[in-house]
């Protein structure tokens, strides 16, 4: 039998979703016991991480196994291309590392979000597709620049357990400012399982700030199928008017993909780009979501962060549920 990944949630069947997410809930209000006796999860980040790190590890210890964790300073720099002439700094192939670590691990999960500056190498998410290619036991994407699916499954599930019913339900995913250009990951995976789910999707970005057009084409054709819509707004207050839940997140452009200095310059236009009090009360009493971590003040403001309609921490700590569903799925 060849084994499962979870690479990405444009892999996933509005079924799959719906399974794990009902795992979720079952191991969130009853704890299953030491179903991963034994097992061993190698988690690499190539990038920092607070609550995907923690969530994972958590997540193992409480199902009886255990996490090795390595990070940047740990690893060699890892050559992710098909016959390359390894004579620049990457002192080993990623086939050489997956296969050794399969040796050792029961399942690996993987944050490779760098940025090259180039787009279109970059939505491929070569370092972990290389991994999954060449590992011998199951793959998680712990966050790409192009997908977080981990995280859009703990989003839904968060949705789900507030609104219980998602179909229909307005949501808008608007971008925020932020000083540093961030991945598209959350807002790439949320897109696909919003749109699985039928929900009323409106994506709110100023112009330039489009999301991958792969992505947003295969997410209106999704929704539509799914009884729902997708739609692009350029403007924040018309976006956020009736919203049921308003998701802020922020993300680098693909246009400005390889001139992070350009885009910089262009945001300094768009600071009144954040959720604050104001805009929550032209919404349907909505839920405030967002992935975290966020810069307070600048991507939405402490009150809106604070206040009784956000789930932010509700959200973080369905990141733990999801992913002992996952790892049961995966490992069992
Ligand atoms: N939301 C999320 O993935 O958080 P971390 O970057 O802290 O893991």
């Amino acid at each position: 039998m060849s084994k499962r990944d979870f690479l990405s949630t444009a892999d996933l069947t509005r079924a799959e979703v719906d399974d794990l997410l009902d795992l979720a809930s079952r191991v969130k209000g009853k704890k299953p016991g030491q179903v991963l006796h034994g097992k061993t999860l190698g988690l690499l980040f190539f990038q920092p991480s607070l609550r995907t790190r923690v969530s994972f590890e958590v997540a193992m210890v409480q199902l009886g196994g255990h996490c090795i964790n390595l990070s940047n300073d740990d690893l060699y720099e890892l050559e992710p291309q098909e016959q390359a002439v390894m004579d620049g700094p990457a002192e080993e192939h990623v086939k050489d590392a997956a296969r050794t670590l399969s040796r050792y691990v029961d399942a690996l999960g993987i944050r490779a979000a760098a940025r090259s500056g180039d787009w279109a190498r970059d939505r491929q998410e070569l370092l972990l597709r290389s991994y999954a290619r060449y590992a011998s036991v199951p793959v998680i994407n712990l966050e790409t620049s192009f997908g977080h699916p981990c995280q859009a499954l703990a989003d839904l599930m968060t949705m789900r357990e507030q609104l219980v019913s998602l179909r229909g339900r307005k949501l808008t995913l608007m971008w925020c400012n932020h000083p540093e250009p961030k991945s598209l990951g959350p807002t790439h995976s949320l897109l696909q399982v919003a749109a699985l789910a039928g929900m009323d999707i409106t994506l709110a970005h100023p112009l330039g700030f489009e999301v991958d057009d792969e992505v947003l084409q295969k997410g209106k054709a999704t929704a539509q199928d799914a009884g729902g819509a997708l739609r692009v707004v350029n403007d924040r207050e018309a976006a956020a008017r009736g919203a049921e839940i308003v998701y802020a997140r922020s993300w680098g452009a693909p246009k400005y993909w390889s001139d992070a200095e350009r885009e910089a310059v262009v945001k300094r236009s768009l600071q009144d780009w954040r959720v604050d009090e104001a805009l929550m009360a032209t919404t349907k009493n909505a839920l405030l979501m967002h992935p975290l971590p966020v810069r307070r003040n600048v991507a939405a403001t402490d009150a809106v962060l604070d206040g009784v309609q956000s789930v932010i921490y509700e959200q973080a700590a369905n990141r733990a549920h999801v992913q002992k569903a996952l790892l049961m799925q995966l490992l069992k």
